[in-house]
């Protein structure tokens, strides 16, 4: 293993100390009666979540509350997504809206993390288009945030406003024991792996967070443990590819081994984790998640298509017969297992036959649910060269038939839990929507509570808020093709 994947320690000591300085910049901006409120957004996927988790951290140590609302913040900072182009265009039109914030409060601070800013293109669009940003960090160069923001408020403390723009290009690091102020206080992101070797043609992730690289099983399991310790009911190992934890580890862990110590961690709390890809889906993976009572009967799998040639097209290196052939065996070994997956219509080439493969495959496989997405060319990515002659409003209308599609076996397999009692993690309040519960009332003093089954089922019932980060056993009386209802025993 290449030890300087890991930021040495005395450099985490001195951003450690930036953070400091950080703090005593802020309490001579903003004065020392009240904290400076920061506004952190995170956009796309549970890595990037992880990330602003981290900020928000570092931004602690420096003295800041947070805030939900953007327009009390004193410090705005977005942690972008690049996945798909109307990801971006979000954090576009958001510019804009943040251009005229400053106009309004002339000392807010405005940054830009995430896989957005990578890109060098991008980040070239930010410093030349929107002046009102005082801040863009790569991924990176995220554990050395302190040091970077000490600049912008050292500069605007002399008078002379300098912008920062640091976009480290590397393979990728680690930075272990940055602080963290966690979004949700049930569930918690854990990550394992970082970057992602896979190169999928359409792809922008390997281009924007690096090679493939594991944390230590020893730093992973103390967090896990810390985290139980402090009462999370489930925990989520994240990484772009976990099948591949571990490969790039000497004397260590590999993946399904990781699982197994985490479930032997003393405590009542479920295990997910996110995302397998097929390819590296080993027998012995699924064997563990049979064995291991804490980890969830639950497995999102991205199939991306149902159609060979699109699959090669798409660098994925398997088949579908390979796919379903996984399946086929998690079903037979793991009893009740449930599967989500990812699927891209209209890949550049792909045909009307072939896109029906994608619709046949749901069928024979029977998701409890998918997320969809039209396919979205990515600067830098093989598929952006391709030919790509079927037109937007075609691909429309085949992702509307895959929805379709969908509705239906989803709703096959949430109908199929009526009657069964299901144990629920309840993670706030519910939002009565979909007519399920409608007109009916709960005890006194309950309200609506919403929690998810260990197959990620959404599940309304009634019940006091206490019960709120508990697991409760809840018989179920109602479906719909998104989620269920019924009563707490
Ligand atoms: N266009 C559309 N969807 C994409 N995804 C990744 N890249 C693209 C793209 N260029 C989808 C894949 C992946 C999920 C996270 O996002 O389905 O699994
Ligand atoms: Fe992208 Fe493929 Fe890596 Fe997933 S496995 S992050 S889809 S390149």
């Amino acid at each position: 293993m290449n030890k300087e994947i890991f930021v040495p320690a005395e450099e985490l000591a001195k951003q450690r100390d930036f953070m400091k300085r950080c703090r005593e910049l802020l309490v001579k901006r903003f004065g020392d009666e009240r904290s400076p409120l920061a506004y952190v957004k995170s956009f796309g996927c549970q890595q990037n979540v992880s990330d602003g988790e981290k900020l928000r951290g570092m931004l602690a140590v420096m003295g800041c509350g947070f805030t939900e609302d953007v327009n009390s913040a004193n410090i705005v900072i977005y942690n972008t997504c690049a996945v798909r182009d109307n990801a971006e265009q979000k954090v576009f039109g958001i510019m804009g809206l943040a251009t005229h914030q400053k106009e309004l409060k002339k000392d807010l601070l405005i940054g830009l993390c995430g896989c957005m800013t990578q890109q060098k293109h991008v980040a070239e669009r930010f410093k030349m288009r929107f002046p009102a940003v005082d801040f863009v960090l790569g991924t990176h160069v995220l554990h050395r945030f302190p040091e970077i923001f000490y600049g912008v408020l050292a500069s605007a403390d002399r008078g002379k406003r300098k912008r920062a723009f640091v976009i480290d290009e590397c393979d990728g690091v680690i930075a272990e024991g940055l602080p963290e102020v966690r979004e949700d206080s049930v569930r918690a992101n854990l990550s394992v792996m970082y970057g992602c070797n896979n190169f999928c043609a359409y792809c922008v992730v390997p281009l924007v967070r690096g090679r493939e690289r594991s944390r230590r099983s020893a730093d992973i399991l103390r967090d896990a443990r810390a985290l139980i310790e402090k009462g999370y009911k489930e925990i989520t190992l994240v990484g772009q590819n976990v099948n591949s934890y571990g490969k790039d580890l000497e004397n260590d862990l590999t993946f399904p081994e990781l699982l197994e110590a985490i479930n032997a961690i003393p405590g009542d709390f479920w295990i997910r984790f996110m995302t397998s890809h097929p390819k590296d889906c080993t027998k012995e993976l699924l064997d563990t998640i049979a064995r291991c009572e804490k980890i969830c009967k639950h497995i999102h799998l991205p199939v991306q298509s149902g159609n060979d040639r699109v699959l090669g097209e798409m660098n994925r290196r398997y088949t579908r017969e390979q796919y379903l052939s996984i399946i086929d065996y998690a079903k037979k070994t793991i009893p009740g297992v449930s599967f989500t997956s990812d699927i891209i219509v209209g890949f550049p080439g792909e045909t009307r036959e072939e896109f029906e493969d994608t619709k046949s495959l749901i069928t024979e496989v029977g998701y409890n649910s998918l997320f969809t997405f039209i396919y979205s060319p990515r600067e830098g990515t093989r598929a952006a060269r391709m030919d790509d002659p079927v037109s937007a409003a075609e691909k429309a209308v085949w992702f509307n038939e895959l929805l379709d599609a969908q509705r239906d076996i989803g709703m096959a397999q949430f109908e199929a839990c009526v009657g069964q009692t299901l144990r629920v993690l309840v993670e706030g309040e519910g939002k009565l929507k979909n007519g399920i519960l409608s007109g009916r009332e709960g005890r006194e003093g309950d309200c609506v509570l919403m929690g998810r089954t260990e197959h990620g089922m959404v599940t309304d019932f009634f019940g006091p808020r206490e019960l709120i980060g508990q697991f409760v056993d809840v018989r179920i009386t109602e479906a719909s093709n998104w989620a269920l209802a019924g009563e707490r025993i």
